[in-house]
Protein backbone atom coordinates (compact mmCIF):
# COMPACT_ATOMS: atom_id res chain seq x y z
CA UNK A 1 0.00 0.00 0.00
CA UNK A 2 1.36 3.44 -1.22
CA UNK A 3 -0.31 6.63 1.03
CA UNK A 4 1.07 9.51 2.48
CA UNK A 5 1.26 10.75 5.54
CA UNK A 6 1.42 7.13 6.92
CA UNK A 7 -1.71 8.19 9.24
CA UNK A 8 -3.91 5.07 10.97
CA UNK A 9 -4.37 3.03 8.55
CA UNK A 10 -6.65 0.22 9.40
CA UNK A 11 -5.89 -1.85 5.39
CA UNK A 12 -2.88 -3.54 6.83
CA UNK A 13 -4.70 -5.20 9.39
CA UNK A 14 -8.04 -5.93 7.22
CA UNK A 15 -6.02 -7.17 4.63
CA UNK A 16 -3.91 -9.68 6.60
CA UNK A 17 -6.32 -10.83 8.90
CA UNK A 18 -8.08 -11.88 5.38
CA UNK A 19 -4.59 -13.69 4.45
CA UNK A 20 -4.88 -15.34 7.74
CA UNK A 21 -8.30 -16.58 7.70
CA UNK A 22 -7.86 -18.18 3.81
CA UNK A 23 -4.11 -19.38 4.52
CA UNK A 24 -2.73 -17.02 1.89
CA UNK A 25 1.16 -17.12 2.33
CA UNK A 26 1.50 -13.25 1.69
CA UNK A 27 2.41 -9.64 3.56
CA UNK A 28 0.41 -6.64 3.52
CA UNK A 29 2.62 -3.39 4.28
CA UNK A 30 2.14 0.00 4.32
CA UNK A 31 4.85 2.46 2.73
CA UNK A 32 4.34 6.39 2.76
CA UNK A 33 5.18 7.68 -0.06
CA UNK A 34 5.65 11.33 -0.80
CA UNK A 35 4.45 11.99 -4.12
CA UNK A 36 7.57 12.99 -5.71
CA UNK A 37 8.70 9.40 -4.87
CA UNK A 38 5.67 7.22 -6.38
CA UNK A 39 7.39 6.77 -9.52
CA UNK A 40 10.09 4.96 -7.70
CA UNK A 41 8.34 3.36 -5.59
CA UNK A 42 6.16 1.91 -8.70
CA UNK A 43 9.39 0.93 -10.25
CA UNK A 44 10.50 -0.57 -7.42
CA UNK A 45 7.21 -2.54 -6.59
CA UNK A 46 7.45 -3.87 -10.17
CA UNK A 47 11.33 -4.93 -9.43
CA UNK A 48 10.45 -6.36 -5.74
CA UNK A 49 7.75 -8.23 -7.61
CA UNK A 50 4.57 -7.31 -5.58
CA UNK A 51 1.27 -8.79 -6.65
CA UNK A 52 -1.03 -6.52 -5.24
CA UNK A 53 -1.17 -2.49 -4.76
CA UNK A 54 -2.97 -0.40 -2.88
CA UNK A 55 -2.77 3.43 -3.99
CA UNK A 56 -4.53 5.47 -1.05
CA UNK A 57 -4.76 9.14 -0.85
CA UNK A 58 -2.99 11.59 -2.61
CA UNK A 59 -1.66 8.77 -5.41
CA UNK A 60 -4.79 7.91 -6.80
CA UNK A 61 -5.04 9.98 -9.78
CA UNK A 62 -1.23 10.17 -10.54
CA UNK A 63 -0.67 6.66 -10.38
CA UNK A 64 -3.06 6.04 -13.44
CA UNK A 65 0.10 7.15 -15.93
CA UNK A 66 2.74 5.08 -14.11
CA UNK A 67 0.81 1.94 -15.33
CA UNK A 68 0.95 -0.29 -18.46
CA UNK A 69 -3.11 -0.66 -18.44
CA UNK A 70 -6.47 1.00 -16.30
CA UNK A 71 -9.20 -0.81 -16.84
CA UNK A 72 -12.45 0.84 -18.33
CA UNK A 73 -14.10 2.15 -14.67
CA UNK A 74 -11.17 3.32 -12.94
CA UNK A 75 -10.33 5.36 -16.08
CA UNK A 76 -14.35 6.75 -15.97
CA UNK A 77 -13.63 7.54 -12.56
CA UNK A 78 -10.49 9.08 -12.53
CA UNK A 79 -8.49 7.30 -10.49
CA UNK A 80 -6.98 4.00 -9.42
CA UNK A 81 -7.31 2.41 -5.31
CA UNK A 82 -5.67 -1.22 -6.64
CA UNK A 83 -3.11 -2.28 -8.82
CA UNK A 84 -2.91 -5.74 -9.78
CA UNK A 85 0.19 -7.53 -11.07
CA UNK A 86 -0.63 -9.53 -14.29
CA UNK A 87 2.09 -11.56 -15.71
CA UNK A 88 4.60 -8.75 -15.65
CA UNK A 89 1.56 -5.85 -16.06
CA UNK A 90 0.88 -3.46 -13.53
CA UNK A 91 -3.17 -2.93 -14.31
CA UNK A 92 -5.23 -0.23 -12.44
CA UNK A 93 -8.78 -0.76 -10.86
CA UNK A 94 -10.90 0.95 -8.57
CA UNK A 95 -13.03 -0.68 -5.88
CA UNK A 96 -13.75 2.50 -3.89
CA UNK A 97 -17.02 3.14 -5.78
CA UNK A 98 -18.09 -0.55 -5.58
CA UNK A 99 -17.29 -0.50 -1.74
CA UNK A 100 -19.74 2.38 -1.64
CA UNK A 101 -22.54 1.00 -3.61
CA UNK A 102 -22.36 -2.35 -1.99
CA UNK A 103 -22.44 -0.81 1.49
CA UNK A 104 -25.45 0.96 0.50
CA UNK A 105 -27.02 -2.42 -0.90
CA UNK A 106 -26.87 -4.01 2.01
CA UNK A 107 -29.31 -1.96 3.31
CA UNK A 108 -31.58 -0.92 0.12
CA UNK A 109 -31.35 -1.05 -3.69
CA UNK A 110 -30.26 1.90 -5.50
CA UNK A 111 -32.62 1.55 -8.41
CA UNK A 112 -35.08 4.62 -8.95
CA UNK A 113 -33.14 5.86 -5.60
CA UNK A 114 -33.16 9.62 -5.06
CA UNK A 115 -29.34 10.40 -3.49
CA UNK A 116 -27.35 13.13 -2.68
CA UNK A 117 -24.19 13.08 -2.59
CA UNK A 118 -22.09 15.73 -0.51
CA UNK A 119 -18.44 16.83 -1.57
CA UNK A 120 -16.88 16.85 -5.02
CA UNK A 121 -13.56 16.00 -4.57
CA UNK A 122 -11.91 12.14 -5.79
CA UNK A 123 -14.01 10.41 -2.96
CA UNK A 124 -17.06 12.15 -4.32
CA UNK A 125 -16.10 11.52 -7.92
CA UNK A 126 -16.35 7.11 -6.99
CA UNK A 127 -19.21 7.32 -5.16
CA UNK A 128 -21.16 9.28 -8.04
CA UNK A 129 -20.32 6.96 -11.11
CA UNK A 130 -21.90 4.38 -8.35
CA UNK A 131 -24.78 4.94 -7.29
CA UNK A 132 -25.78 6.42 -11.50
CA UNK A 133 -24.29 2.72 -12.26
CA UNK A 134 -26.88 1.37 -10.25
CA UNK A 135 -29.52 3.46 -11.57
CA UNK A 136 -29.81 6.27 -8.66
CA UNK A 137 -31.20 9.92 -9.50
CA UNK A 138 -27.84 11.69 -8.26
CA UNK A 139 -27.73 15.57 -7.17
CA UNK A 140 -24.10 16.45 -6.39
CA UNK A 141 -24.03 19.49 -3.76
CA UNK A 142 -21.09 20.74 -2.74
CA UNK A 143 -19.56 23.85 -0.36
CA UNK A 144 -18.20 25.24 -3.39
CA UNK A 145 -20.80 24.80 -5.89
CA UNK A 146 -18.78 25.40 -9.18
CA UNK A 147 -16.86 22.00 -8.00
CA UNK A 148 -20.36 20.12 -7.78
CA UNK A 149 -21.77 21.33 -11.23
CA UNK A 150 -18.18 20.10 -12.64
CA UNK A 151 -18.39 16.78 -11.51
CA UNK A 152 -21.68 16.23 -12.34
CA UNK A 153 -21.24 17.24 -15.88
CA UNK A 154 -18.74 14.97 -15.92
CA UNK A 155 -20.37 12.08 -14.98
CA UNK A 156 -23.61 12.77 -15.93
CA UNK A 157 -25.20 13.32 -12.48
CA UNK A 158 -28.71 14.58 -12.83
CA UNK A 159 -28.17 17.77 -10.81
CA UNK A 160 -26.01 20.26 -8.81
CA UNK A 161 -25.75 22.94 -6.09
CA UNK A 162 -24.54 24.09 -3.15
CA UNK A 163 -24.73 21.95 0.37
CA UNK A 164 -27.14 24.74 1.63
CA UNK A 165 -29.77 23.68 -1.06
CA UNK A 166 -29.92 20.35 0.97
CA UNK A 167 -32.98 21.34 3.14
CA UNK A 168 -34.80 21.66 -0.15
CA UNK A 169 -34.16 18.59 -1.70
CA UNK A 170 -36.05 14.96 -1.24
CA UNK A 171 -33.77 12.00 -1.26
CA UNK A 172 -33.84 8.46 -0.30
CA UNK A 173 -29.89 8.15 0.74
CA UNK A 174 -27.77 10.68 1.49
CA UNK A 175 -23.75 9.93 1.26
CA UNK A 176 -21.42 12.44 3.13
CA UNK A 177 -18.03 12.68 1.03
CA UNK A 178 -16.66 15.60 2.42
CA UNK A 179 -14.38 16.01 5.38
CA UNK A 180 -16.40 17.15 7.59
CA UNK A 181 -16.79 15.16 10.67
CA UNK A 182 -12.98 13.87 10.39
CA UNK A 183 -11.97 13.86 14.10
CA UNK A 184 -14.43 16.90 14.82
CA UNK A 185 -18.26 16.99 16.03
CA UNK A 186 -19.46 18.38 13.12
CA UNK A 187 -21.74 17.85 10.60
CA UNK A 188 -22.20 18.68 6.64
CA UNK A 189 -25.63 19.78 6.65
CA UNK A 190 -28.43 20.80 9.26
CA UNK A 191 -30.00 17.78 11.06
CA UNK A 192 -33.29 19.24 10.28
CA UNK A 193 -32.41 18.60 6.89
CA UNK A 194 -33.01 14.63 7.56
CA UNK A 195 -36.05 12.76 6.85
CA UNK A 196 -37.47 9.82 8.52
CA UNK A 197 -36.83 6.54 6.79
CA UNK A 198 -33.64 7.82 4.61
CA UNK A 199 -30.38 6.04 4.42
CA UNK A 200 -27.60 8.16 5.56
CA UNK A 201 -24.19 7.30 5.10
CA UNK A 202 -20.77 8.48 5.98
CA UNK A 203 -17.56 7.88 4.25
CA UNK A 204 -15.89 9.18 7.11
CA UNK A 205 -14.97 6.55 9.58
CA UNK A 206 -13.06 8.49 12.73
CA UNK A 207 -15.29 8.51 15.15
CA UNK A 208 -17.72 5.64 13.73
CA UNK A 209 -20.47 7.41 15.12
CA UNK A 210 -20.51 11.10 13.07
CA UNK A 211 -22.30 13.83 14.23
CA UNK A 212 -23.83 13.15 10.84
CA UNK A 213 -25.03 9.87 11.96
CA UNK A 214 -25.92 10.45 15.70
CA UNK A 215 -27.99 13.21 13.85
CA UNK A 216 -29.56 10.89 11.39
CA UNK A 217 -30.52 8.45 13.93
CA UNK A 218 -32.36 10.81 16.12
CA UNK A 219 -34.17 11.95 12.75
CA UNK A 220 -35.75 8.47 12.50
CA UNK A 221 -33.33 7.71 9.44
CA UNK A 222 -31.14 4.58 8.61
CA UNK A 223 -27.14 4.94 9.45
CA UNK A 224 -23.88 3.08 7.70
CA UNK A 225 -20.73 3.98 8.98
CA UNK A 226 -17.74 4.66 6.51
CA UNK A 227 -16.34 1.25 7.45
CA UNK A 228 -17.95 -0.69 5.31
CA UNK A 229 -16.99 1.35 2.59
CA UNK A 230 -13.52 0.00 3.01
CA UNK A 231 -14.08 -3.35 3.93
CA UNK A 232 -16.05 -4.32 0.81
CA UNK A 233 -13.16 -1.85 -1.61
CA UNK A 234 -10.82 -4.48 0.28
CA UNK A 235 -12.86 -7.34 0.01
CA UNK A 236 -12.93 -6.27 -3.84
CA UNK A 237 -8.81 -6.29 -4.12
CA UNK A 238 -9.12 -9.33 -2.66
CA UNK A 239 -10.77 -10.98 -5.13
CA UNK A 240 -9.76 -9.05 -7.85
CA UNK A 241 -5.89 -10.31 -7.13
CA UNK A 242 -7.04 -13.71 -5.80
CA UNK A 243 -10.38 -14.88 -7.38
CA UNK A 244 -11.50 -15.48 -4.10
CA UNK A 245 -14.58 -14.08 -1.58
CA UNK A 246 -12.89 -12.18 1.58
CA UNK A 247 -13.97 -13.06 5.12
CA UNK A 248 -15.69 -10.05 5.41
CA UNK A 249 -17.11 -10.73 9.36
CA UNK A 250 -13.35 -11.04 10.10
CA UNK A 251 -12.00 -8.37 7.96
CA UNK A 252 -14.36 -6.03 9.74
CA UNK A 253 -13.17 -7.44 13.03
CA UNK A 254 -9.70 -6.27 12.02
CA UNK A 255 -10.80 -2.93 11.15
CA UNK A 256 -12.75 -2.90 14.88
CA UNK A 257 -9.35 -3.95 16.60
CA UNK A 258 -7.19 -1.13 14.45
CA UNK A 259 -9.20 0.98 15.24
CA UNK A 260 -8.48 3.88 17.61
CA UNK A 261 -12.13 4.89 17.79
CA UNK A 262 -14.76 2.81 18.91
CA UNK A 263 -17.38 0.72 16.86
P1 LIG B 1 -11.23 13.78 -1.27
O1 LIG B 1 -10.37 13.37 -2.41
O2 LIG B 1 -11.03 13.00 -0.01
O3 LIG B 1 -12.67 13.86 -1.64
P2 LIG B 1 -10.83 16.66 -1.53
O4 LIG B 1 -10.69 16.56 -3.01
O5 LIG B 1 -9.89 17.54 -0.78
O6 LIG B 1 -10.69 15.22 -0.85
O7 LIG B 1 -12.33 17.06 -1.21
C1 LIG B 1 -12.75 17.39 0.07
C2 LIG B 1 -14.24 17.69 0.03
O8 LIG B 1 -14.66 18.09 1.33
C3 LIG B 1 -14.60 18.83 -0.90
O9 LIG B 1 -15.88 18.58 -1.45
C4 LIG B 1 -14.63 20.03 0.04
O10 LIG B 1 -15.43 21.10 -0.39
P3 LIG B 1 -14.80 22.26 -1.36
O11 LIG B 1 -14.78 21.67 -2.73
O12 LIG B 1 -15.74 23.39 -1.23
O13 LIG B 1 -13.42 22.55 -0.82
C5 LIG B 1 -15.25 19.40 1.26
N1 LIG B 1 -14.97 20.15 2.49
C6 LIG B 1 -13.80 20.20 3.17
N2 LIG B 1 -13.93 20.98 4.27
C7 LIG B 1 -15.22 21.42 4.28
C8 LIG B 1 -15.98 22.25 5.17
N3 LIG B 1 -15.43 22.78 6.28
N4 LIG B 1 -17.27 22.48 4.87
C9 LIG B 1 -17.84 21.93 3.76
N5 LIG B 1 -17.17 21.13 2.89
C10 LIG B 1 -15.89 20.89 3.14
Amino acid sequence: MLLHPAGHTRSPAMHRAAYDALGIDAVYLAFDVPPERLEDAIRGARALGARQISVSLPHKEAVLPLLDAVDETARRIGAVNTIVRTGERLVGHNTDWLGAVQAIERERSLGGARAVVLGAGGAARGVVFGLLERGAHVTVLNRTADRAHALARALGAHGSGSLDEIGSIGFDVLVNTTSVGLRSDESPVPAAAIAAGALVMDAVYEPQRTRLLRDAQARGARTLGGKWMLVLQAAEQLRLWTGREAPLDVMAAAFDRASPYPP
